[in-house]
């Protein structure tokens, strides 16, 4: 472990100077990218911050006061398995690839871009959302996903320059040259442009998006070139904190409405209410389907066949590593009505990911819905229908109800203001954001934390203002 580097990093990376020199030309940029468009106005406040120091499954961050233009970036890959061989596809049992496999260089390229590309967005997206925290406590919270998405970054970057050579160093730069939200040169995915300025679309998107960023990396984790796959793995580690965050955020948000429930009407009382909460989860759960892709694809049979990108726990929740004799029923749209279509289950893949995805997240839907009955409301929320609101694949084009019916556009145009969060929504939701920096106490509109971080308890002074 070389901490004390200039990058720290257990790749050893002071044995390849030629990629270190890369590394270090690209980390001034990178801090000028942090300053311009990371945290806005926190830049050099203390933040009780958890920086990775070993990959280990214990012990493996440290807690400390760290001003976030120093945190200690690095590149940390999970120890290489002795004998990793390819877990699937045509090349299923081969030696792991130690190399970018040629005729797939451009494809895995494109993968590696798209991910990265992703970390940056965030931070940006969520940029001015310090000025309006609801604690020290989501504050910290806040910062400790900006920076890790900083080191994920850093993360796909070390890919970028170590396999692929001057393409990679010029999609490295890229990078930080692309802006959320910015039309002339927006960040690749939708969900990335989509703007996060107050804190019921942040928790929404740690739940819902940091979720699909789960099960891309897991896919990758699996994959048979053996550096993206250590890369992935350890990123999931730092990934499973930021679902937290959006998860009880949101859980905190949905106790403090429903005490709000019992004395009054929510709005007076300042308070979100749940209609409102179950548009954003609308809105989210609805872009982050679309970052796993088209239903049926043709890229994820190749990447599959290559041993590249792999099913959700591919060597631990299958036994049939090759999937060719499989067919996959799914529905589509033909002619103007729902049909199913049976389909060759590697051209699936993505629906088959998105699948695992939808259960994970009913699980956060049915710990929310817990929290309402435990404070008395009858009330529910739930995820929409996966073919809702779709502007990927089989479905986007087309217009559905919130059951999944295939409606008319017009029909859907006329109701969007009760399914979807309106300027209305987000202004009043906006109203309601006011910061508050005293050490223990907490916003109207959301609940404690059940305990704080890593046995500190929710007054510690999270951030030294
Ligand atoms: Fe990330
Ligand atoms: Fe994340």
């Amino acid at each position: 472990m070389n901490l004390y580097d200039r990058i720290p990093n257990n790749v050893n990376l002071s044995e390849d100077k030629k990629l270190q020199r890369a590394l270090e030309k690209w980390l001034p940029n990178y801090l000028d990218w942090w300053r311009e468009m990371g945290p806005e106005g926190f830049q050099e406040k203390d933040v009780w911050l958890r920086t990775a120091v070993d990959v280990g499954s214990e012990g493996w961050a440290h807690f400390d006061y760290v001003k976030m233009p120093d945190y200690r970036w690095g590149i940390f890959l999970e120890p290489p398995q002795p004998d990793a061989r390819v877990g699937f596809g045509d090349n299923y049992g081969r030696p792991a690839y130690q190399e970018v496999p040629g005729e797939f260089r451009n494809a895995l390229r494109r993968i590696i871009v798209t991910q990265g590309d992703t970390e940056p967005a965030s931070v940006e997206q969520q940029r001015q959302l310090g000025k309006t925290c609801p604690s020290l406590y989501d504050l910290r919270n806040l910062f400790q996903v900006n920076v890790e998405e900083g080191r994920h970054l850093w993360a796909m970057v070390y890919l970028l320059h170590g396999y692929f050579g001057r393409d990679g160093r010029d999609e490295a730069d890229e990078l930080l040259e692309r802006r959320s939200g910015n039309p002339d040169k927006p960040r690749i995915l939708e969900a990335f442009n989509q703007p996060c300025d107050d804190w019921l679309n942040f928790f929404a998107f740690t739940m819902f998006t940091d979720r699909d960023g789960k099960y891309q990396l897991s896919a990758l984790a699996e994959s048979g070139f053996e550096p993206l796959a250590r890369t992935c793995q350890f990123m999931l580690t730092e990934e499973a904190h930021h679902m937290f965050v959006g998860d009880t955020g949101l859980g905190r948000v949905c106790r403090r409405t429903a005490q709000l429930m019992k004395e009054g009407d929510v709005r007076e009382l300042g308070g979100i209410p749940l209609e409102i909460i179950q548009k954003y989860i609308n809105f989210w759960f609805s872009y982050s389907l679309d970052l796993f892709g088209g239903e049926i694809s043709s890229n994820s049979a190749d990447f599959f066949a290559a041993g590249l990108k792999g099913r959700y726990k591919e060597r631990d929740q299958y036994t049939d590593h090759s999937a060719t004799n499989e067919n996959f029923t799914m529905t589509i749209v033909e002619d103007g009505q729902l049909k199913t279509r049976e389909v060759p289950l590697r051209n699936a893949l993505n629906e088959v990911l998105r699948g695992e995805y939808v259960k994970d997240c009913e699980k956060g839907l049915a710990r929310w819905n817990k929290v309402l009955a435990e404070e008395g409301a009858s009330e529910r929320l739930y995820l929409p229908h996966p073919r809702f609101h779709r502007h990927v694949g089989e479905f986007a084009g087309h217009t559905f109800d919130l059951q999944g019916n295939l409606i008319s556009r017009e029909e859907f145009e006329s109701r969007k203001s009760e399914w979807l969060p309106t300027i209305e929504d987000r202004e009043y939701v906006r109203s309601l954001m006011h910061p508050v920096f005293e050490v223990g106490k907490i916003a109207n509109w959301i609940a404690p934390p059940a305990a704080g971080i890593k046995g500190k308890p929710f007054d510690y002074e999270y951030v030294r203002l």
